[in-house]
């Protein structure tokens, strides 16, 4: 007793230092103030103000903004026309053109004949351009704008609207309603998708400002057109209020996902308040977001405004092509058609509301009907994702920082000495001279080329972080040829912006200008970035930009950019406007040595998928932050930015072993595999964890490795169709409304493979929802689960990745365990087989150098394998080319070695052995099968041993 009593006060006290503890904790969640809501943003504000206005007014509310029937033209696939938006002093003029495009998307454009003209006033003798920035398709847009050659004007059932009849054998209509304007795509008849029928079109029109006599009130509430402070920055806005601003509904969906990047569910929640919805709408700014909050429609470091519609047996599509700050409110109603007539269902409209602080509107619409034709044609449009470097798909080991070369040899050697594969390792911050990027630390890394070659000898790779803000020192060689040359970013007042980042007072390379893209390409020379060899590659970090002393930790929107653009215009695209460059500089380092790039980058727009792979930023070691990871890897993925991927592990603070492990089984699951530590937590490379978990984590990473044939098969579908890699439950079964919602579990490429990484703390089961009726293979021991439309629970204790085959599938892996993936090239190939109801399978393997062009010449080898009728056969899907028989022959001595054939025909137990025909043989040979019987719950499984065909090679195996 006598000892307790201390205890309990003891207790006490350390209970209130945990109870302050939880109080003071500022990093473990984001600071908002560093943050516009709504109505901190002026724009943002008097659109929902706008929105407010109109439904207040309800019929009474009739959008200002008309289609002037007399400027109507149509012609070679373009309608032109004005619109005229009527003030109370005025009738502005906005050049509307509409495009009809080959690949059945239409594109929307509306600008301000003022602002084209350039007949305009800037205040504060601002040099910023006159024009409503028109430019983002330079960086973003890549194809797919040849007009058709088929769209016609469809005869004017009533006046008031015109129609253009277009898109594959005249399926889709656009109806244009003159007054107010609006137009209403129609798919086979029936209206998609409308714009403005909610009227809130809105286009802050130019106009001066005018000084009032002191007590006299402004008509409108001016109070954010003309300067805005936040922050204590003052945004002297020398154009004043510009935004544009647009309702898109979407009649009878009710499921919008896209417009990333948000920590949030895939299924985008309404934005407009009540309970489970956001009160905030999303937001696109790029930022760099300390420490972000989950469930939160908040910006973070990319984004990518392009939205799809889902409902069952259709999807359609937007993107809203602007690169300056947008927000988007999301609101869903539910209409009954005909409240008389019994049995009539109910339908839910997805209305959203979009707006843009300046530019332009331009907005593509794709009418479908499945999410498969929306990644199709917005890829053709805005490029489909690099086919990466094989290395790039393997595992990354990156932790801020690897303190010198020596530290990076030692855990190459460690990931040796424990068999754990990897194939990268990256270095943060640290290894550069002073944080001045092209240098290396002299003390701690003063045998960069050493340390490469150490790698290079199991082939793998190094990563360097590469910022866009460059040290302000004398004598800093990239900081004298970026002022003598004038490619820095500019103030309001144009001079060299200065601001605050890693290295201190920093100045901005402004990569819009063509020329710094020589010159950042020179700073990649081997004789300019001493030190680096080709196993280099590029992190491009902070790209928002991120500048710590600036208005919401970027930089003020009033800076200027090549083109006399304002930061304003262009703030979204400015991220890829340095992996652009970084892209350029990798494609050929020095004569004759061209390879595809490797770069990731943190900020993004569209259009990214084309030059990089990206991450989730600095999230934070909780089961939370794990399952939010999940819904953001996959609605990348559907918006065209596939190769993407989450700290492993969590950025921020110390995630415990249970954690760390889960992790890696998820993360395997990410197209971009990499684990990632902020400097102040403590090392936790795979090796170093303790039994079990070392060897649970290396069995996670020797999956992801085994499975690298199907990695990379599903890469290359995405690099030529824009599929996603890794695919949601709607995505695969557009028409099972049980399964739109779901985002924790994902399917790989076109394999089959339904993965469901447990992200809850003590789950020892997962739940995984199945669509169809085909039977599900347990991945390790084919236990099977059938049954269409519910949930199965599949055990999964802490050693195990819940993962189900489904049955029909044929799947390329390599079974042999290496350190790197390089060294697993000429390994021989497993193919397992699961067949579906009818006995039949199908399955593809696409494989390249991994390195080069040369594929794009027919360098690779493109093979379908079926199952039917009792024969596993090998057909060719690749064109011939000029490299094509080079590459055969480099590949000549690469075989399958396995089959396994997961439930076979119960006759196949008196079989011993099957045919082998290949291609050209005369005489045909003999493999062994092995027969495993059923047990249990588990199916039976056979298994050909060296049957040792040519993977490049057209066979038959005969069972
Ligand atoms: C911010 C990045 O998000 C993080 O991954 C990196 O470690 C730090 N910058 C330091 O470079």
């Amino acid at each position: 007793m006598a000892r307790s009593r201390p205890a309990s006060r003891w207790t006490l006290l350390f209970s209130l230092v945990v109870l302050l503890g939880c109080m003071v904790i500022p990093g473990w969640t984001v600071k908002h103030e560093n943050f516009k809501t709504c109505a901190q943003s002026g724009f943002c504000r008097r659109n929902r103000d706008f929105a407010d206005n109109a439904s207040a007014k309800g019929e009474a509310w009739s959008s200002p903004y008309e289609l002037d029937p007399a400027t109507v033209h149509f012609k070679d696939g373009h309608l032109t026309g004005v619109l005229i938006k009527t003030t109370a002093n005025e009738k502005v003029l906005l050049p509307l053109t509409v495009s009809f495009l080959e690949s059945g998307a239409a594109r929307v454009v509306v600008d301000e004949e003022k602002r084209l003209k350039g007949d305009i006033e800037l205040r504060h003798d601002s040099k910023a351009n006159k024009k409503r920035y028109d430019e983002a398709e330079k960086w973003v847009i890549v194809g797919g704008l040849e007009v058709s050659k088929s769209a016609t004007l469809n005869a004017q059932a009533e006046t008031g609207f015109t129609q253009v009849l277009y898109g594959p054998g005249d399926k889709f209509q656009a109806v244009i309603r003159h007054a107010p304007f609006g137009v209403d795509f129609q798919r086979d008849g029936q209206t998609h998708v409308q714009l403005n029928h909610q009227g809130l079109l809105n286009l802050e029109h130019w106009r001066p400002k005018v000084d009032r006599p002191e007590g006299e009130e402004a008509g409108e509430d001016e109070s954010t057109w003309w300067e805005e402070t936040f922050g204590g920055n003052t945004d002297s806005k020398p154009r004043g209020p510009e935004s544009v601003g647009l309702d898109i509904t979407f009649p009878g969906y009710d499921h919008v996902f896209g417009i990333p990047e948000h920590a949030d569910s895939l299924s985008l929640k309404e934005t407009r308040g009540g309970s489970g919805n956001h009160k905030e709408p999303y937001r696109m700014y790029n930022s760099d977001v300390f420490e972000y909050e989950l469930n939160s429609p908040m910006t973070l470091y990319g984004a990518i405004p392009f939205m799809q519609a889902h409902r069952k047996s259709s999807t359609v599509g937007v993107f809203w092509l602007n690169a300056a700050e947008t927000w988007v409110d999301i609101v869903k109603s539910t209409t009954s058609p005909n409240p008389l007539s019994l049995g009539a269902s109910s339908k839910t409209n997805t209305q959203t509301h979009w707006f843009s602080e300046a530019g332009r509107i331009d907005l593509f619409v794709f009418l479908g009907p499945s999410p498969k034709e929306i990644s199709k044609t917005y890829g053709e449009l805005t490029g489909y994702t690099q086919l990466p470097q094989h290395f790039a798909i393997g595992y990354h080991q990156c932790r801020w920082n690897y303190v010198t070369d020596e530290d990076v040899k030692e855990v190459d050697a460690k990931f040796d000495k424990y068999q754990i594969p990897y194939d990268v390792i990256w270095l943060d911050l640290e290894y550069t001279d002073d944080r001045k990027y092209f240098t290396w630390e002299p003390l701690t890394f003063p045998n960069p080329t050493g340390m490469q070659e150490k790698l290079d000898e199991s082939e793998r790779k190094l990563v360097v972080l590469i910022d866009p803000h460059i040290k302000k020192e004398e004598g800093y060689f990239v900081q004298e040829e970026l002022n003598k040359k004038n490619f820095a970013v500019r103030n309001k007042d144009g001079d060299v912006y200065e601001g605050w980042c890693w290295p201190g007072a920093s100045n901005w390379v402004d990569c819009f200008n063509p020329a710094v893209i020589s010159w950042w390409n020179s700073l990649h020379k081997y004789d300019r970035f001493k030190g680096s060899l080709s196993n280099l590659f590029i992190w491009n970090d902070m790209n928002e930009p991120s500048v710590f002393n600036g208005p919401e930790t970027t930089m003020p929107k009033d800076n200027m950019h090549y083109g006399d653009w304002e930061h304003r215009d262009i703030h979204n695209v400015n991220g890829i406007t340095l992996v652009n460059a970084t892209y350029q500089a990798l494609l050929e380092r020095k004569k004759g040595e061209v390879r595809r790039p490797f770069i990731l980058t943190r900020s993004y727009y569209a259009g990214a998928q084309r030059m990089a792979a990206m991450w989730t930023g600095d999230n934070q070691a909780t089961w939370g932050h794990l399952a939010a990871s999940l819904p953001m890897v996959l609605n990348n993925g559907i918006s065209g930015f596939p190769f993407a991927g989450a700290d492993v592990g969590g950025f921020f603070h110390n995630p415990d072993k249970d954690l760390l492990t889960r992790w890696y089984q998820a993360g395997i699951w990410y197209p971009f595999f990499r684990a990632h530590a902020h400097i102040d937590t403590r090392r936790r490379e795979p090796y170093l964890i303790s039994e079990p978990h070392r060897t649970i984590i290396s069995q996670a990473i020797r999956l992801r490795y085994q499975l690298l044939p199907a990695w990379y098969t599903a890469f290359h579908e995405a690099s030529v169709n824009g599929i996603p890699i890794v695919r949601p439950q709607y995505y695969v079964y557009p028409d099972d409304e049980e399964g739109f919602a779901i985002d924790d579990q994902l399917y790989l490429g076109a394999t089959g493979l339904l993965a469901k990484p447990v992200v809850a703390e003590n789950a020892n089961t997962a739940d995984i929802y199945i669509s169809d009726d085909e039977k599900y293979y347990d991945y390790f021991d084919f236990t099977v689960y059938q049954g269409a439309g519910k949930r199965h629970t599949v055990p999964a204790p802490q050693e195990k990745v819940p993962l189900l085959i489904q049955g029909g599938h044929i799947i390329p892996r390599k079974d042999r365990p290496r350190r790197s993936s390089g060294l697993m090239r000429w390994d021989p190939y497993t193919l397992v087989v699961t067949l579906d109801k009818n006995g039949e399978a199908d399955g593809s393997l696409y494989v390249d150098d991994g390195e080069t062009f040369n594929y794009e010449r027919g360098g690779y080898i493109h093979r379908r394998f079926h199952f039917r009728e009792s024969v596993l056969s090998s057909e060719d899907l690749g064109a011939k080319g000029p490299k094509t028989a080079e590459y055969l022959k480099t590949m000549d001595g690469v075989t399958v070695e396995r089959v396994v054939i997961v439930d076979p025909p119960k006759e196949w137990r008196e079989k011993s052995s099957v045919t082998v025909v290949e291609d050209g043989a005369k005489t045909s040979s003999a493999a062994p099968l092995e027969y495993y019987k059923q047990q249990g719950k588990k199916a039976s499984y056979a298994v050909v041993k060296k049957p040792n065909v040519g993977i490049g090679k057209t066979w038959r195996i005969e069972f």
